[in-house]
């Protein structure tokens, strides 16, 4: 067994550190009677997800200690999200109707958690194999993050209090265009030698013909023209599963928009207000960014296209990991959780986050649909059993990242999945067409 380096431990430590810190973070504003309601079945309460985060690490020991006892049994049937092999979880749709474990008593896990994962990393000479697992739970929280943000969308909106908040970059106007990209073979999946999930894996060759992608996600102004011509009361945009939910749910607009005097507003992170037309449109379902693409007669891309036309440099016939290289996002990149802005820029904020085929906020802002169906690529192999693969049906495939996405979860390669009716996530899209 290959043990690895005491400095690796060392880093994996502070970035265990920072983890739990900004997790911590995000909940330091609320009151104790946020931290227990879950306002829709498909939300969870904020003392869940910090249980649940902890209870991964438990899992991840479970794997790793001999005999590692978990800290409650009562616990481990809350917290347990749907891993079957650790027995039957509490309903998800009723995480919000327990009083118990309490919100003191969660805080309290947390903490022993983080003395337990930190005694194992300070005390043991760690294998490739646990160092492997115990960077996927570290992943697994900033997804969770990610999650959170959603709920508290759905809890607070503008009554939530960010302890960090930035203001929006500077951004010179823009048009919307498309930009070409060359087909052929394309080598998709991740590249890199840091961490990624096994869906990312393996690289595999697909061959793509010659297409055209918006070179920024399709604006708020943008979509407002499909609903303003009926595009909601026309069945023919729709696919017929997707005009069932238009219909069974009265759909008008996407999540959050509502109309006020013969104007849409939205109520966010930043207040109720006017939709502004600059930004990427956000909360949409597939089943709405497949009619849009219909309505203006075009398509969404595939992942694989979208994919090559965030990292697939043409000239020096390379891939990145990101749009603009390899180095890690910054502020002047793209728009994740760590810009603290709470909201999607307006199309033209990123200049520097451009890719090498001329596409913009590729990264950040709004994660975006594409057509394809979430499965495991050719030669897949799971890297943990019911993490990933137990998803591989009635799920589309959305890349990219939104604002609410920490910087250490995303690269091009990156899939994320959601059932095609679902817009309570950060989703937008951009279209492509054959040509
Ligand atoms: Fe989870």
């Amino acid at each position: 067994m290959t043990a690895i380096s005491e400095q690796k431990s060392q880093n994996m430590l502070d970035d265990f550190n920072e983890t739990r810190f900004r997790t911590l973070e995000l909940v330091k504003t609320l009151e104790k009677d946020d931290f227990v309601v879950q306002t829709a079945y498909y939300m969870s309460p904020p003392k869940w997800h910090l249980g649940h985060v902890s209870w991964l690490y438990e899992v991840i020991l479970s794997k790793t200690v001999e005999n590692y006892e978990f800290y409650s049994k009562e616990f481990s049937k809350y917290l347990n999200s749907y891993y079957l092999q650790f027995g039957e979880p509490h309903d998800k749709a009723k995480r919000g109707v327990l009083s118990r474990p309490t919100v003191d008593q969660i805080f309290e896990y947390f903490q022993t958690i983080n003395q337990r994962v930190t005694n194992f990393l300070k005390n043991n000479s760690l294998s490739f194999k646990s160092q492997q697992l115990l960077i996927m739970a570290l992943h697994h929280e900033c997804q969770h993050q990610e999650l959170l943000v959603y709920d508290l969308q759905h809890l607070l909106a503008d009554q939530y209090r960010p302890v960090k908040k930035n203001s929006p970059p500077k951004h010179s106007p823009v048009e919307p265009k498309s930009v070409k990209v060359n087909g052929g073979l394309y080598q998709m999946g991740y590249s890199g030698n840091e961490f990624c999930y096994d869906i990312e894996l393996p690289e595999h060759r697909v061959f793509l013909n010659d297409y055209k992608i918006d070179a920024y996600p399709v604006t708020n102004s943008q979509f407002l023209e499909f609903i303003e011509s009926g595009g909601y009361e026309d069945f023919k945009y729709w696919l017929s599963d997707g005009w069932d939910k238009v219909k069974e749910n009265n759909w008008k607009a996407p999540m959050y928009w509502e109309k006020e005097d013969g104007r849409w507003m939205i109520r966010d992170f930043i207040g109720k207000r006017k939709i502004n037309p600059n930004e990427p449109v956000c909360h949409v379902s597939f089943y709405e960014a497949d009619a849009y693409c219909k309505w203006i007669g075009k398509r969404l891309p595939t992942e694989a296209e979208w994919e090559k036309a965030v990292c697939w440099h043409e000239e020096k016939q390379k891939k990145t990991i990101f749009p603009w290289g390899n180095e890690p996002p910054s502020q002047n990149h793209a728009n994740l959780l760590e810009s603290y802005l709470w909201s999607c820029s307006e199309i033209g904020s990123y200049p520097e986050g451009k890719s090498p085929s001329g596409c913009f906020q590729m990264i950040g802002d709004v994660w975006e649909w594409t057509s394809s169906e979430f499965s495991g690529y050719p030669g897949f192999k799971t890297g943990f059993s019911e993490y990933n693969d137990k998803w591989f049906t009635n799920q589309k495939v959305l890349r990219g990242g939104s604002f609410a996405t920490p910087k250490m979860s995303i690269r091009g390669s990156y899939r994320n999945f959601f059932r095609l009716d679902e817009r309570w996530l950060f989703s937008g899209f951009r279209c492509a067409e054959n040509v």
